[in-house]
């Protein structure tokens, strides 16, 4: 029994070598370890041997079995190893590689970064507030009494709780000035929500950009150099800037603010491009109520706010007619501002 484990141990490591591929090896493994393989067979005469003779039996079949379980998975090694060399010599490196599109900013964000760094360097700090208010932070503490057409439904996503999706960023303002003792100089980009008819000059989710400064003794002079200053780095330095009266609820006096733009080849007009004001002291009184404080006292301190339409801007500068193009993700309109 011993020689012949011997034999086919010697047979098996020799048989090895010559395999070739992996149909060569599989046939190796039944041959010697399959239902009638020879170590197998030889397993099975290990019952006719004399009591003392079985332990040694045993112990060389193990070893037997061991060493060609081993031959067979460093053999599988070497075939994968060498069929990846084969595959690896096959690629042809001087193809040209596969070019990796560059990307660029949208054109919003575009907008939105000028106008950020240029507020950060006036030392406007970046605030932000929840998209889904409460109707005393979107209108009752904005001043805007319960009857105000903006709180209509028809103009406004509610929620079964009274909540809603905030028509405006001017929230920020009283959140800010909630949590803020003055002077705050916060800008807030965000999304608003309208339930407005989606078409070439509305969606109903769009993005604002929201000022508001707040100290003693900022004045309506401060309002017109800031808004001026800043709409002409979009738009170029000369660009002409009017503020028209106009009413918002939460500011007094209000304005609208439109810049003159030369469009090639036609007429110049005023085009509406903010909305803007001091803050009524109406506002000042609900913060300070939320607050349980005086810190707003409309006494000492004063304060502007403004709010603009990033994709309105983005059209105007651009020339893009179609607003709904700035939400489409068309690669070809999105390529023109790389
Ligand atoms: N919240 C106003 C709007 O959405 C804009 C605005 C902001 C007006 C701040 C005045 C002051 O139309």
């Amino acid at each position: 029994m011993l020689k012949e484990l011997e034999a086919i141990h010697a047979d098996a490591l020799a048989a090895v070598t010559e395999i070739a591929d992996t149909e060569g090896l599989e046939a190796f493994r039944i041959g010697y370890l399959g239902r009638k393989g020879r170590l197998t067979l030889a397993a099975a005469g290990m019952k006719d041997l004399a009591k003392e003779d079985k332990p040694a039996a045993g112990k060389a079949l193990n070893e037997v079995r061991n060493a060609i379980t081993t031959a067979i998975t460093e053999k599988s090694d070497m075939l994968q190893s060498a069929a990846d060399a084969r595959e690896a010599d096959n690629i042809d490196i001087t193809l040209p590689g596969y070019a990796v599109e560059r990307g660029s900013r949208h054109p919003i964000s575009q907008i939105l970064d000028q106008a950020v760094s240029t507020l950060r360097r006036m030392g406007f700090a970046l605030a932000n507030g929840p998209e889904i208010e409460t109707e005393w932070h979107c209108f009752d503490a904005l001043n805007t009494p319960q009857d105000h057409p903006a709180r209509n439904e028809s103009d406004t996503f509610y929620f079964e709780d009274g909540c809603l999706l905030r028509t405006h960023t001017s929230t920020v303002q009283i959140r800010t000035m909630e949590t803020t003792p003055p002077p705050v100089r916060i800008i807030a980009p965000g999304a608003a929500f309208r339930r407005d008819e989606i078409d070439a000059t509305h969606l109903s989710h769009f993005n604002q950009l929201e000022g508001l400064y707040v100290d003693e003794g900022v004045s309506l002079a401060d309002l017109k150099g800031t808004l001026e200053y800043l709409l002409r780095s979009i738009f170029g330095e000369k660009t002409p800037v009017r503020f028209r009266p106009h009413f918002f609820p939460f500011t007094e006096p209000s304005f609208e603010i439109d810049i003159m733009l030369e469009a090639q080849g036609k007429k110049s007009k005023w085009i509406e491009i903010a909305g803007c004001g001091m803050v009524d002291p109406d506002v000042f009184n609900a913060v300070n109520e939320s607050r349980t404080d005086r810190a707003y006292c409309p006494e000492t301190v004063s304060g502007f706010a403004f709010g603009l339409g990033l994709e309105r801007l983005a059209m105007i500068l651009w020339g893009i007619a179609d607003i709904r193009l700035l939400i489409e993700n068309d690669i070809r309109f999105l390529r023109q501002f790389s």
